[in-house]
């Protein structure tokens, strides 16, 4: 890397300049398993059939109501209950990062067990907002007292649960989920990005307690190159949320793909854990 030049110094935020940036590292002829990726491309008809719809779309054009259609899509799938919203990010990363821009208030503070996924750190960091990591038990459970003490001390402005979590990959117990829930002074977001190798869902929650925001992703159910998150709340919470959204964040190009995704989504097995045991099986319904 080459060095910065001293006159941009001090346009570039000190902390920034501290930072890593986000590392990617090489995977050429490897499987992810740490960002669960699917190994496998699509199958050639549907590449040729997608790429048919790519090629007709209106690049000229900016993105379009079509959009909607995806959320309607997705809200349907994940069964939101009638009267919530629902809005989509550029991966589950950009909803992350526009939490924490939209929650950046004086002395605002993110929490979150660690270990835990790095973008509930990294955007407590970029946007200037304290972030609290409460280590987990040895065992990798929610340490109760810790979080509930973590809680009581700092009143953070949003929680994190990721479910399953990432890197551990457990469940956490319902009970102490409820009562971090009832603890919390601020927002929760249910990460359920893992949702597809779960067996259960907290989309519930959303209509018991009107703090509490669920996320979810499309990448993890093999389209991680497509690059669309989701998440589902109260409506005005959305509503204010949506408002740092930059316009126009998901490209027809995105949506379209998860749109012809989510129209043969009735061919996929509803958990893709088989991916793990036979990954081919998987795919050869994406062609029927
Ligand atoms: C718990 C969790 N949340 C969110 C994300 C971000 O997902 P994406 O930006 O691909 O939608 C990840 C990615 O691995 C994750 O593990």
């Amino acid at each position: 890397m080459t060095a910065l030049d001293p006159k941009f110094k001090k346009l570039i935020r000190q902390d920034v300049q501290s930072m890593h940036a986000y590392a990617i590292q090489d995977s050429a002829g490897m499987v992810k398993l740490d960002a669960m990726e699917n190994p496998n491309r699509l199958p050639v008809a549907l590449q040729a059939h997608l790429g048919q719809r790519l090629g007709a779309l209106a690049l000229n054009r900016y993105p379009d109501g079509r959009v909607n259609d995806l959320r309607k899509a997705l809200a349907d799938y994940a069964q939101m209950p009638e009267g919530f919203d629902i809005m989509l990010g550029n991966g589950s990363d950009e909803l992350i990062s526009l939490i924490a821009m939209a929650c950046d208030v004086e002395g605002g503070a993110i929490l979150a067990p660690l270990p835990g996924f790095v973008m509930y750190g990294m955007s407590a960091q970029l946007q200037g907002l304290k972030f609290i990591g409460v280590p987990l038990t040895a065992d990798f459970e929610l340490d109760e007292t810790a979080m509930l003490a973590a809680i009581a001390k700092h009143q953070p402005s949003v929680i994190y649960l990721a479910y399953p979590n990432n890197p551990t990959a457990n469940l956490w117990d319902d009970a102490v989920i409820e009562k971090i829930i009832e603890a919390a002074p601020g927002l929760v977001i249910l990460d359920e990005a893992y949702q597809p190798f779960s067996s259960k869902s907290y989309i519930d929650r959303i209509t018991r307690h009107g703090h509490v925001l669920l996320m979810r992703t499309m990448s993890k159910f093999g389209l991680a190159g497509v690059r669309i998150g989701y998440m589902m709340g109260p409506k005005a919470l959305i509503a204010e949320i949506d408002k740092v959204r930059p316009p126009y964040n998901i490209s027809v190009l995105n949506y379209e793909c998860a749109c012809l995704r989510w129209s043969t989504r009735t061919c996929l097995p509803r958990r893709p854990k088989s991916w793990l045991r036979s990954a081919p099986c998987f795919w050869k319904h994406w062609v029927r």
